[in-house]
């Protein structure tokens, strides 16, 4: 990537920084309905496929997938917003889970070479400027052996949906900050992963993949 796309990616970054940063208070009650109807069983089907003891959640936002982290598991969590990681660090507290967490950016993470045995994401890569970049380094960070578990709301594949979400996504994107036309499974793929399984939980539109590095 030349300069002027690095900059503009740079742009864009601090752009999600900035609004994750203002939703950080409000974001709780903006899922509260998501987060009932469907999302915590979901993140539960999530957590409960992780194996390894070494985990990294990705974009834990304000640690809705802390109650769910498993007992024997050491967890790293990072987010790129530092007020999203003050409402997970609280909630970490209140839970008495000991969760090392830190203010990180996806697309440059300040980790060695294959430190984690599993990598986890839950409605993250709608909002990383470059996926295929962020991608590229949690295969980087993943040991061989390790697995990704990606619980992630993508474009449909199905005529009219794509065209109506391709249509309203810049719309999304100013209110929300959040891509509803990432077409994750090929990003993965470009990053160089390799899709294990592919799962619909909700019509073709949230999915959780299976990834091996
Ligand atoms: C829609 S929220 C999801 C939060 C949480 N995973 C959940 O399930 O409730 C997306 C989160 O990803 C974080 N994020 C966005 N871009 C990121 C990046 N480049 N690196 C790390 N975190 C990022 C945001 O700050 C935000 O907290």
């Amino acid at each position: 990537m030349g300069d002027a796309g690095r900059k503009a990616g740079d742009v864009k970054t601090e752009q999600t920084r900035r609004r994750y940063d203002r939703i950080a208070p409000l974001y709780d009650s903006m899922e509260w309905l998501a987060e009932r109807s469907a999302m915590s069983d979901w993140r539960e089907e999530l957590w409960s496929r992780v194996e390894g003891k070494r985990v990294l959640e990705v974009g834990v936002g304000t640690g809705k997938n802390i109650p769910f982290y498993s007992s024997g598991t050491r967890v790293t969590a990072i987010d790129l917003s530092p007020r999203m990681i003050t409402r997970a660090r609280k909630r970490a507290e209140a839970l008495k889970v000991e969760v090392d967490l830190r203010v990180m950016d996806v697309q440059s993470l300040d980790f060695p070479d294959q430190a984690f045995d599993a990598i986890v994401t839950s409605c993250v890569f709608c909002s990383v400027p470059d996926p295929v970049r962020g991608f590229e380094e949690l295969r980087r960070v993943l040991r061989p052996e390790g697995r990704g578990y990606f619980l992630e709301h993508v474009l449909s594949e199905r005529r009219g949906a794509r065209q109506l979400m391709e249509a309203i996504n810049p719309m999304v994107v100013r209110m929300m900050g959040a891509n509803i036309d990432r077409r994750t499974r090929q990003n993965l793929e470009r990053a160089g992963f390799t899709i294990e399984s592919e799962e619909d939980l909700w019509l073709d539109i949230v999915k959780l993949y299976v990834a091996r590095p």
